[in-house]
C-alpha cells in the first residue's frame, strides 16, 4: 500500500511555535525520511471561512503567511505538495456525498466542534457550514487516500469521524476509500504548548503567542516576560516544574547539546529541573537559557522566511502548481467514488442496456 500524508492548517493567522512543535517540525522530519510516496500540505481556506464568513479578507491575507511559514520550516515544495483547499473543488463534491452518511446527532457529539461552538458564541446560531466541517475534513483526507494524518490532539475527533465515514462508505458502496491513521506529537509538551502567560492555549486574541515570524528581539522579550511558578519568589525557594511554562517550553525545544553550548553547568534538562525543584535556581537564569534555545531553533526558520519573503511570486507559483497536482489526484478519487455510488451515468453502459431492455429495444 502507498504511504500518503495529508495535513493542513486554517489560514487565520501567522503560525506560532505551538504549531511548530505540535505539527510543523514533525512534517518536515517525515518529509525528510523519504518514506512517503506523497505528502500533501493543505492551506484550509474553505474551512477557515466556515467560522470567518464575514471576514474573507483575513483568510485571503493569511494564505501567503501560512505558505511562508511552511517554507520557512523546511517543507520542500519539490517533495511536499503545498496547496489551497478551495482550489480543489472536488473536495466540496465529496463532502456533499459524505453528508448523507453522517447524522446531525453524531456531529453534535463531536467534542472539538462542541468546544469551538462555545468559544465562538455560536450556541444560538451555528452556521451550517461550520457545523459540518468535520465532514469536509473527511473529504480532505480521503480525497488523497491519506494513510497518515499528523495533527494535534484536538483533531482526534475529526479523524474518528473520518474513519466512520470511510467505514460506512465502503460498507454501503463497496471498498473504495482508505482509512487514515492519526499521528500525534511525541510528547505532552508538544501536544499542548501553553501561551507565554501560562494559559492553556496560545491564541492571537489573548496575545500570548510566539510567532515563527517574530524577530529575535520579540522572542527574547516574550521569553523573559514568561509566566513561571508564582510561588517561586526568591531564588532559594523550591520551584515547581510541572505546569511551569518555561519548563514546558524547554521540554518541547531543548536538546542535550544546548547545555554544552549555553549552560554547561548542567548535562541535561533533568539536572536543571532537579536544581529548580530543590531551590537555588533563579527564573531569570532559566529564561535566559530558554531564550538561547529558542533563538537557536528559530533563527534558521526566520532566515529562510526572510528569503522567501523576497520572492512572493514564486510562493504563488508553488501554491498554484501544488493545487493543480492536488486537484488531479482528488478528481481521480472522486471518479472512483462516483463509480462506486453508481452515479457515473454517462460511463455506465449497464444502465443504458437495462433501460433499453425495460422498454423493449
Ligand atoms: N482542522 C485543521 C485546523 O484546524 C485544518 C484541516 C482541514 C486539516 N482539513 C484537514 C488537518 C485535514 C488535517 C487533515 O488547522
Amino acid at each position: 500500500m502507498r504511504n500518503v500524508i495529508l495535513t493542513g492548517d486554517r489560514p487565520t493567522g501567522k503560525l506560532h511555535v505551538g504549531h511548530y512543535v505540535g505539527s510543523l517540525r514533525r512534517r518536515v522530519e517525515l518529509q525528510n525520511t523519504g518514506n512517503y510516496d506523497d505528502i500533501y500540505i493543505m492551506i484550509a481556506d474553505a474551512q477557515a471561512l466556515t467560522d470567518n464568513a464575514d471576514n474573507p479578507e483575513k483568510v485571503r491575507q493569511n494564505i501567503v503567511e501560512v505558505a511562508l511559514d511552511y517554507l520557512a520550516c523546511g517543507l520542500d515544495p519539490k517533495v511536499s505538495t503545498l496547496f489551497i483547499q478551495s482550489m480543489v473543488p472536488e473536495l466540496t463534491e465529496l463532502s456533499f456525498y459524505y453528508m448523507n452518511l453522517v447524522t446531525v446527532s453524531r456531529l453534535q457529539r463531536n467534542p472539538t466542534v462542541k468546544a469551538e461552538i462555545q468559544m465562538r458564541n455560536f450556541e444560538a446560531s451555528i452556521p451550517v457550514g461550520f457545523f459540518t466541517y468535520p465532514i469536509s475534513q473527511a473529504a480532505d483526507i480521503t480525497a488523497f487516500k491519506a494513510t497518515v494524518v499528523p495533527v494535534g490532539e484536538d483533531q482526534m475527533p475529526m479523524l474518528e469521524q473520518t474513519k466512520e465515514i470511510v467505514h460506512k462508505f465502503n460498507t454501503v458502496y463497496g471498498e473504495t476509500l482508505v482509512e487514515p491513521k492519526i499521528m500525534l506529537p511525541d510528547n505532552q509538551a508538544c501536544m499542548r504548548l501553553p501561551g507565554i502567560d501560562g494559559k492553556a492555549k496560545m491564541s492571537k486574541s489573548l496575545g500570548n503567542c510566539i510567532y515563527l515570524s517574530d524577530t529575535e528581539a520579540d522572542v527574547k522579550k516574550k521569553v523573559m516576560s514568561m509566566f513561571t511558578d508564582p510561588n517561586h519568589l526568591r531564588v532559594e525557594d523550591p520551584g515547581k516544574v510541572e505546569g511551569n511554562p518555561v519548563f514546558i517550553y524547554l521540554d518541547a525545544f531543548c536538546k542535550d547539546e544546548y547545555f554544552a553550548e549555553f549552560l554547561p553547568d548542567y548535562a541535561n534538562l533533568d539536572e536543571l529541573k532537579a536544581h529548580y525543584t530543590r531551590g537555588g535556581l533563579g527564573d531569570v537564569k532559566v529564561k535566559k537559557f530558554l531564550n538561547n534555545v529558542m533563538q537557536a531553533e528559530l533563527a534558521p526558520i526566520r532566515e529562510r522566511r526572510a528569503q522567501w519573503e523576497k520572492d512572493i511570486p514564486t510562493v504563488f507559483d508553488i501554491l498554484k502548481a501544488g493545487s493543480e497536482k492536488a486537484e488531479k489526484v482528488a478528481a481521480e478519487t472522486l471518479a472512483e467514488v462516483r463509480r462506486s455510488m453508481k452515479i457515473n451515468y454517462f460511463e455506465d453502459k449497464a444502465l443504458i442496456k437495462e433501460q433499453m431492455e425495460k422498454y423493449g429495444n
